[in-house]
């Protein structure tokens, strides 16, 4: 089967193989696979939140798919806000800076927060949001990332719900872009090294 480029056709899944912006990427958490963790880190959620209402910060915009999919795998009440940092742009690699974009709008005095992140890849931009939100004086703050590149991450971050340890390689799909592209792709593809 040819390989389809997402800068010139619709969205079709699941291929072994995509292009996106001249890149080739291969297929490597298929989708099924993506729900069955998402639904193991629901619960795992929902039982340690027993007794009180989280709220989730959804980091936006790599996140909001997770979010989505997370929230109605946690069967305990919960509540949802979103905080936005800008992103890698349309390159592939972090320009180390990070900025807020959009702060929260809840109150986050002596609640139970969980940020709910895409991915975790040097760490920094989860770094700079937890020192944000600490100000904010939570009860208890907590991550779940659907991924983390444990080779390229700052060693002292504390991840407490972790989806995937991947490589140290670019992947796109289920919410995660490149250049704006490959977001609605159900399965998450990496870099075709
Ligand atoms: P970090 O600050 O390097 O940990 O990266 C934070 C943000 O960069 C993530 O929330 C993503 O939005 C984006 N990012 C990092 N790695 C990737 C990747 O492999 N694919 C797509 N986006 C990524």
């Amino acid at each position: 089967m040819p390989t389809r480029d997402l800068t010139q056709t619709a969205v079709r899944p699941s291929e072994a193989t995509i292009t996106c912006r001249g890149e080739r990427f291969r297929r490597y958490l298929p989708a099924d696979d993506i729900q069955e963790r998402v639904e193991e880190m629901g619960r795992q959620i929902s039982r340690a939140y027993a007794d009180t209402v989280p709220i989730l910060i959804s980091v936006l915009n790599g996140a909001f798919m997770f979010t989505a999919d997370l929230m109605r795998a946690i069967d305990t009440s919960c509540e949802v806000d979103f905080i936005k940092l800008s992103s890698y742009g349309d390159e592939k690699v972090s320009s180390g800076q990070v900025h807020e974009l959009k702060s929260v709008d809840a109150n986050l005095k002596g609640r139970d927060v969980v940020v709910v992140e895409d991915i975790v890849d040097t760490g920094l931009s989860m770094q700079f949001m937890l020192e944000r939100l600490s100000a904010h004086d939570p009860a208890s703050l907590r991550v779940a990332t659907l991924l983390h590149k444990p080779e390229a991450s700052e060693p002292d971050l504390t991840l407490d719900y972790v989806g995937f340890e991947i490589p140290d390689l670019f992947v796109i799909g289920y919410g995660l872009d490149y250049g704006q592209l490959a977001r609605n792709v159900p399965d998450i593809y990496i870099l075709d090294s």
